[in-house]
């Protein structure tokens, strides 16, 4: 069960807190996630409240099922309305949806040691840095000493003097026996500092009650880290990159300066491809082998094939490039643009459902949008495929083995042939057959000696 009804007062926001990301995804994906070791979607609960439709339709695709808690009105009531899904469950794993960089096995974990404990709840527990604002174990001892069995869980707001020193928090994620817990959660109050019902009071009304309460370390506090502020999401976001950027380094990736690169978690990249400093790689995008990423490029859901070389500043969306091309600096790359194997897109040169052959060149300040471009074609400095008549975009076709001269404009539709050549600044508004050359701009008038009369006429005035 996923407890993600909450509105996240704290974050001020018109998102729900569950659907703000970290690493390119939604806190609530990552959440659902880590359950997939434990529990198939069929078995997995979300309780939505807040925006509960906006939440159910982010998340509908996960295959997990929905309970709704109509007011929110705190942890504990949370799972008192989505006790009817659990009827027929022996034992529930239940989790808070802020939370998001718990790992699949620290869960498997969690319900090990609660079956082998024959426990009630076996709650997770860790030592942050700071515990401000978690709820604190109270442990039981014997002889002067904890043991592993919890007493009570003690929230922030009711902390009393000597209990702030407690470093152990509550994750917040617990397994329950259910017959107990459903057959007391009716004890839960709400007279509190925050007029809620909390689901970590279930710890004291069992423990009171001889029902067996105990609590596991987590191996790294960051696993369980919540997301309460923008600062808390900061912080979780760079933690989750971060993980990111070890695991591609440990596949065999250099990655100058990992602090600064921006990853998402389903980004692949191949062996012995350098990434220099401040790169982002995001949804989804696949980079091969021995590519040479530069710094400052942004690629986005895109393919990119091995010994590719992206020199700064360049900016890929949803477009795939062959292996051994080289872009940039400055190239802008829109969707649907496919740049063949060993082609140059040069600085300042825009892309757009454009595919560039094999070897074919672009080398400075051209766009080219709408347009099939073949093999070993050279569009010189300035090129402008004009695409659209203000209602329409057409289409460009320029075929192997043409050469483009610069500032030439190319009135779409149009079709260059095989070979052909395009003079300089030409304007091209008609087909140009294949092997021969188009010239189309005004014919260059010399005037010897024009410029020495002006100077000698303006001398006299
Ligand atoms: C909760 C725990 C705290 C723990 C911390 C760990 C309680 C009372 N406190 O505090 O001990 O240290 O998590 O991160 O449980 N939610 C609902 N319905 C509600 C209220 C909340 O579904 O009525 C959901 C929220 O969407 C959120 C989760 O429950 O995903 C936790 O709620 P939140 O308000 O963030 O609890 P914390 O104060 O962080
Ligand atoms: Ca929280």
């Amino acid at each position: 069960m996923i407890l993600a009804a909450g509105k996240g007062t704290r974050l001020k926001s018109r998102v729900p807190k569950v659907l703000h990301k970290i690493g390119g995804r939604t806190l609530l994906e990552h959440v659902i996630a880590s359950t997939a070791a434990v529990a198939p979607p069929a078995d997995t609960v979300v309780v939505i409240g807040h925006e509960a439709e906006r939440v159910r339709t982010a998340v509908a695709a996960t295959g997990v099922k929905f309970v709704e808690q109509r007011e929110q009105r705190g942890t504990g009531d949370a799972v008192r309305c989505a006790a009817p899904a659990l009827a027929g469950y022996e034992h529930a794993l239940v989790l808070v949806g802020d939370a998001p960089l718990l790992r699949p096995q620290t869960l498997q974990r969690l319900r090990d040691v609660h079956l082998e404990r024959g426990a009630d709840i076996t709650l997770l527990s860790a030592e942050p840095d700071d515990p401000t604002g978690y709820g604190r174990i109270i442990r039981a001892t014997r002889n002067g000493e904890p043991t592993d069995e919890v007493t009570a869980i003690v929230e922030q707001k009711m902390l009393s003097p000597d209990q702030l020193a407690i470093r152990e928090i509550n994750s917040g994620i617990y397994c329950f026996r259910l017959p107990p817990l459903l057959q007391h959660i009716g004890e839960l109050s709400d007279k509190n500092a925050a007029g809620e019902f909390y689901l970590t009071d279930m710890a004291g009304i069992l423990s009171k009650r001889r029902y067996r309460v105990v609590a596991v370390p987590a191996e790294s506090a960051t696993e369980v880290l919540g997301v309460n502020s923008r600062a808390e999401l900061a912080q979780l976001d760079a933690a989750e990159r971060r993980r990111t950027c070890l695991r591609l380094m440990a596949e065999g990736v250099t990655i100058y300066r990992p602090e600064t690169a921006v990853i998402d978690a389903d980004v692949q990249v191949g062996q012995d491809t350098v990434i220099e400093p401040f790169v982002q790689l995001l949804r989804g995008t696949k980079v091969g082998a021995d590519c040479h990423i530069q710094s400052y490029c942004v690629i986005s859901g895109s393919e990119i094939a091995e010994g590719v070389t992206v020199r700064p500043g360049c900016i890929l969306t949803d477009s795939r490039v062959a292996r051994g091309a080289h872009l940039g600096p400055y190239s802008h790359l829109r969707p649907e643009s496919e740049i063949g194997e060993g082609a140059h897109v040069g600085n300042f040169v825009e892309t757009k459902k454009t595919r560039l052959g094999r070897g074919a060149k672009a080398n400075h300040l051209s766009y080219l949008g709408d347009a099939q471009i073949g093999e070993g074609v050279n569009v010189g400095a300035g090129t402008i495929t004009c695409n659209y008549d203000g209602v329409n975009k057409h289409r460009t076709v320029i075929e192997d083995g043409a050469f483009i001269g610069s500032d030439s404009t190319l009135v779409a539709p149009v079709k260059i042939g095989a070979g052909a050549y395009v003079g300089a600044a030409s304007c091209i508004t008609e087909d140009v057959p294949a092997d021969s050359l188009a010239v189309a701009r005004g014919r260059q008038a010399n005037k010897p000696g024009w410029a020495s009369a002006r100077r000698a006429e303006r001398q006299k005035k």
